[in-house]
């Protein structure tokens, strides 16, 4: 999958990380200065690994955030409240070594905030996506070769945050960040984030079907890859590079290759002492059958851009590193609540149809 061409443009950009990255960025444990740590967010699912791994390194971090989301959830870390529409006053006046923007997606509230931070954070640090790129990315391309994705009104806010022009907008919020801090802004572009917390069903609906232990319909190819990335790596990373003065876009996806879909789900299986059978069933087949088709099996998702072979070199090269996906499967599993198994309800299945569907595969091909 990697080409020489893609092989050339990331050592180029690699050697510059690694030039700005001293060893100390590759190191774990107590960090050797301590941050005053802005989080503009904290208390969804990054955040809170974000605030953990940060204060276990020893930094000092504050939140910014509504209050509705999970309020009290940390005690002991000041939070203060206000809106990113414009509701910013609770950050006037005070000063950080740097900002973890979590909760920026929309290019007027990414503007509002860094314009104010300006003069008061040094180095302004923006949870972007992959999906800020445009349709064209190919798997040759890495963060300077891909163009951004484009929307016709780059004003308008009609959507949801997680809406169709999501991708765009990330894209819009990482210029209006670059505009207001230059080389002191830095932008995290992760593809699926999974691990404890995860809100999604992308990787915890197989967990969930896995610890059930029966027959498992998996659409797809079992060829096919799939990258996650463990939110405590990440996270912890971004910490890390906070420490040593990251600089400009990084793929933050795991892991060092992609997985492919079948070794994954059998990884995890055996790994787990499942005695799940995996049944494969090609989506053109489930397509004729069910009208509802779940979004929960991302290897199958190739999308307008090839966002599962996404090039990770420049994050390796400052000290991204990953844990089994098998770890983090034993880590949610054991997280996993009562009511969640075993009925392994994804975005589109429900366990009656996956029973229906089996029988009729098995009863046409044996
Ligand atoms: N999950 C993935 O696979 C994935 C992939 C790519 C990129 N990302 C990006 O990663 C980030 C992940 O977010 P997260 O939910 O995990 O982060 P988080 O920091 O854990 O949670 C989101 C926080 O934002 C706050 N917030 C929401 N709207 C706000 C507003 N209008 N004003 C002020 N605060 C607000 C929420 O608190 P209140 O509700 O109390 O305000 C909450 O604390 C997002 O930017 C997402 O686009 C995620």
């Amino acid at each position: 999958m990697k080409t020489s061409r893609r092989n050339f443009i990331c050592s180029v950009s690699a050697a510059g990380a690694l030039a700005a990255l001293p060893a100390s960025a590759f190191a774990q444990g107590i960090a050797s200065k301590t941050l005053d740590i802005l989080v503009l967010g904290g208390t969804g699912f990054i955040g809170p690994h974000e605030i953990n791994y940060a204060r276990a390194r020893g930094h000092n971090v504050t939140m910014f955030n509504r209050g509705k989301t999970a309020p009290g959830m940390f005690p002991n870390v000041e939070a203060l409240i206000g809106d990113r529409d414009d509701q910013l006053d609770s950050l006037k006046g005070r000063d950080w070594d740097a900002v973890i923007d979590n909760s920026g997606f929309y290019p007027r509230h990414a503007r509002l905030s860094a314009e104010l931070l300006h003069g008061h954070v040094d180095q302004y640090m923006f949870v972007s996506s992959i999906s800020a790129y445009g349709e064209d990315m190919t798997v040759d391309d890495n963060e300077f070769s891909a163009a951004y994705g484009v929307m016709d009104d780059p004003t308008d806010e009609s959507e949801p945050p997680y809406g169709p022009t999501y991708g765009p907008r990330k894209a819009l919020c990482e210029q209006e960040v670059t505009k207001v801090f230059g080389d002191k802004a830095i932008h995290i572009r992760p593809g699926i984030i999974t691990g404890t917390g995860d809100p999604t069903e992308r990787l915890r609906h197989w967990l969930k079907r896995i610890k059930a232990g029966n027959e498992i319909l998996v659409p797809g190819q079992e060829d096919l890859p799939v990258q996650y990335i463990d939110a405590a790596d990440m996270t912890g990373w971004m910490v890390r590079m906070l420490e040593d003065s990251g600089s400009g876009p990084y793929n933050a996806v795991g892991a060092e290759a992609p997985y492919r879909a079948r070794p994954l789900l059998e990884g995890i299986r055996d790994a787990t002492g499942s005695k799940s059978k995996l049944t494969w069933i090609d989506w053109e087949w489930i397509r004729k059958e069910a009208s509802d088709i779940p979004g929960y099996a991302p290897w199958y998702g190739q999308g307008p851009i090839p966002f599962m072979q996404v090039n990770n070199d420049r994050a390796l090269a400052t000290g991204l590193t990953f844990r089994s996906i098998e770890e983090t499967a034993k880590d949610m599993i054991a997280n996993l609540k009562e009511g969640d198994v075993p009925e392994g309800r994804g975005d589109g299945f429900d366990l009656e149809t996956e029973e229906k569907l089996l029988k009729k595969w098995h009863a046409e091909k044996g």
